[in-house]
C-alpha cells in the first residue's frame, strides 16, 4: 500500500492506489464467467437440463398425481380401473410378485382361497375385495397390503382381481365361503 510508484492520484491527501486485484477475487470472477457460459449453454442452448418451466410442470404433475392417489376408493372407481389397461398391467405384476405364492399364478387358489370362482369368504363386491387386500385377514394368514404396497398398487391389484373373478381357472381350489350375492 505504501509503494509510491503505485499511487494513481492524490486528492485532498487521499491516495488512490493502483493495486493488483487479489488472486482469490480474480479466481472467483473468472470461475463465475466460465460457469455462466457453461450454464447458459447447458440450460438454454443445448437444453440438456430441465428449465424452470419444466421443473414447474413436473412438480405440478406430481401434485396432481398425489391428489388422484388420495381420491377415495369406491365400487365405481375400482370397476373403472378394471377397464384401464395400464392399471391392469400393473395390477397383474403386483399379483404375480406378491399374491401368486398363496393364491396361484391364475388366482386358482393354493394356501389362499380360489379368487376365480363365484364364492367369497369376505364378499366379492369391489369394495369388499379392496378391503381384504388393504387390511388383510391377518389371523387367517392373509397379510394386510396397504402399508407394504401403497394405496395405488392395492387399487390396481384389486382391479386386476375383478377381471379374474368368475374365470374359474382350471385346477382351482374348491370353493370356500358363500356365492356372491347379486
Ligand atoms: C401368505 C399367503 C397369502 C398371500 C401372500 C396373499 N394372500 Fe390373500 N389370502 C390368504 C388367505 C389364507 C386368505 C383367506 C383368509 C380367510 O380365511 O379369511 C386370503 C384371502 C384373500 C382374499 C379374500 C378371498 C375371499 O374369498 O373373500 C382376497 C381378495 C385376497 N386374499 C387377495 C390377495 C391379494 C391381492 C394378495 C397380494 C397382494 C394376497 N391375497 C396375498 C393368503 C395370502
Amino acid at each position: 500500500m505504501s509503494d509510491k510508484s503505485l499511487v494513481h492520484s492524490v486528492y485532498d491527501g487521499i491516495e488512490e492506489h493502483d493495486n493488483h486485484l487479489p488472486n482469490w477475487w480474480l479466481f472467483i470472477l473468472w470461475t463465475s464467467i466460465v460457469f455462466s457460459v457453461g450454464y447458459w449453454f447447458w440450460f438454454h442452448i443445448a437444453e440438456a437440463g430441465p428449465g424452470q418451466l419444466d421443473e414447474y410442470a413436473a412438480e405440478t404433475a406430481e401434485v396432481a398425481k398425489r391428489a388422484a392417489d388420495n381420491t377415495p376408493v369406491s365400487d365405481d372407481m375400482l370397476l373403472a380401473l378394471a377397464q384401464d389397461p395400464a392399471s391392469l398391467d400393473s395390477g397383474k405384476q403386483v399379483f404375480q410378485a406378491n399374491c401368486a405364492a398363496c393364491h396361484g399364478a391364475q388366482g386358482q387358489g393354493l394356501i389362499g382361497p380360489n379368487l376365480t370362482d363365484a364364492n367369497w369368504l369376505h364378499g366379492g363386491a369391489p369394495m369388499a375385495i379392496h378391503r381384504v387386500v388393504a387390511e388383510g385377514v391377518v389371523a387367517k394368514g392373509m397379510p394386510a397390503w396397504e402399508r407394504t404396497l401403497g394405496a395405488e398398487r392395492v387399487k390396481a391389484v384389486t382391479a386386476y382381481l375383478l377381471t379374474l373373478k368368475g374365470t374359474n381357472a382350471p385346477g382351482g381350489k374348491a370353493p370356500q365361503g358363500e356365492p356372491e350375492q347379486p
